[in-house]
């Protein structure tokens, strides 16, 4: 990739191309759970490059607004959330959820021009979102199934990455490496074990991609012999700018990704399972809770995965030896995070070969770089219509000679009403 397209890519700060785009959509910002109570203690977070401040006003609202105080620049981490907003606690001004200053003890007439940044809050599936963008290019919520389903239906974790997005984010849409890295973890992982999948998947290695292209971002089709007479397809789904829908495996839940940069060195690797048609069960729940499937289990009081790069994320050689774990690491979330961060905190795209395998990644590079480029010159970034965002992935068998476009067509666009397809 050539050093234009990858330096626009990387980059999400304030005033940048990539970073203008993704102002554009809904951005998730931090767990519910973080600012579970009204007046509660605020959250640092920094979010494209911005640093910011997460709080519940006494009403209960969740609010985001820039973490310092307009006055002389002190962090109002040390401020005080009281009586709807949150007050500096070296001169006492007071600002409110919107970012209006509302007091300025020693001097009441200079309220009005002391306001800081804030933005839009909305809470879905256990998240709080925000909307970073101009004020009157505000869309309509999400919706994607996971975000609007009832919250026992869904579980939802996130995980600091110490990479660039773009390189973790490539992880969800290059579905090559599965029969590499999560070779072994596939039969002991409780979400996936077990499964018809798993044994069209190992009798047949040679997965052959077909993609294409929506208005939504991509689809990926991958195929692999199913019975004699029939293809064992799994179907992946892209969304603007950062979302990945991972197919399920046999009868456990549907699955996701979102990848937000913190800056240009760290992302957010949020994810998610969920269930349209049942809550999760107390077992499910458990394991999720423990870190398996997609999740991983922390730094005690941080969302740093215990497996980190300081510590070689705990590779086994001898697990790596005996087969147990492909790379000697365990768990999909952080063999894929171990990779990836070994690229360097921004991989150096200018050394990179790439190969048959890698085109849908060459897909979504050029479209996100397309739709940056495009909204210098106002054009309005894809799939920002909720209504784009119904789409489901899916595992099915299907007849040799059918084409899974067409399958998908009529199953997945408008994927809520339908069945789950996972074999
Ligand atoms: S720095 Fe915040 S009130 Fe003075
Ligand atoms: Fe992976």
């Amino acid at each position: 990739m050539d050093k234009n397209m990858s330096e626009t890519l990387v980059r999400t700060g304030p005033g940048t191309a990539m970073g203008n785009l993704m102002r554009r959509y809904w951005v998730p910002i931090l767990l519910v759970s973080e600012i579970a109570e009204p007046d509660c203690p605020p959250v640092r977070v920094q979010i494209l490059g911005e640093k910011l401040l997460a709080f519940r006003d006494s009403d209960g609202n969740a609010a985001l607004i820039d973490e310092f105080c307009s006055h002389r620049g002190v962090s109002l981490y040390f401020g005080r959330n009281e009586e709807n907003g949150i007050r500096c606690s070296y001169h006492g001004l007071k600002f409110d959820r919107n970012g209006n200053c509302v007091e300025v003890p020693s001097a009441p007439q200079a309220c009005n021009h002391m306001s800081i940044t804030a933005y839009p809050c909305i809470e879905r599936a256990g998240i709080v979102w925000a909307y970073m963008g101009p004020k009157d290019k505000q869309p309509t919520p999400p919706d994607l199934e996971w975000c609007n389903l009832p919250a026992d239906h869904v579980f939802v974790s996130k995980r600091l990455q110490e990479s660039n997005y773009l390189q973790a984010m490539e992880g969800g849409i290059d579905t090559s490496h599965v029969s590499y890295v999560h070779r072994y973890e596939v039969d002991e992982d409780p979400m996936h074990q077990g499964t018809k999948a798993l044994d069209y998947i190992k009798a047949d290695g040679n997965v052959i991609f077909e993609i294409e292209k929506q208005p939504f971002g991509l689809t990926l089709f991958g195929r692999r012999n199913g019975e004699p007479d029939s293809y064992y397809w799994r179907i992946t789904q892209y969304l603007f700018p950062w979302y990945t829908l991972i197919p399920p495996f046999g009868d456990h839940s549907l699955a996701g990704h979102v990848w937000v940069p913190i800056d240009d060195h760290t992302c957010w690797a949020w994810s998610i399972n969920f269930r349209p048609d049942r809550p999760l069960s107390e077992e499910e729940m458990n394991d999720l809770n423990a870190g398996k499937g997609i999740h991983c289990e922390y730094e005690p009081g941080t969302f740093r995965p215990r497996a980190n790069k300081d510590n070689d994320y705990l590779i086994d050689r001898q697990a790596q030896k005996d087969k147990r774990a492909y790379s000697g690491v365990f768990g999909f979330a952080m063999q894929d995070a171990s990779l990836q961060e070994s690229m360097g905190p921004i991989q150096d795209h200018s050394k990179e070969k790439l190969l048959p395998t890698d085109r849908a990644i060459v897909m979504a590079r050029r479209m996100l770089y397309e739709a940056a480029t495009a909204l210098q010159v106002d054009t309005d970034p894809p799939a920002i219509d909720a209504d784009q965002q119904r789409v489901r992935a899916a595992g099915a068998l299907l007849p040799r000679d059918q084409k899974p476009q067409e399958w998908a067509v009529i199953h997945l666009l408008d994927g809520k009403g339908q069945p789950i397809y996972s074999i």
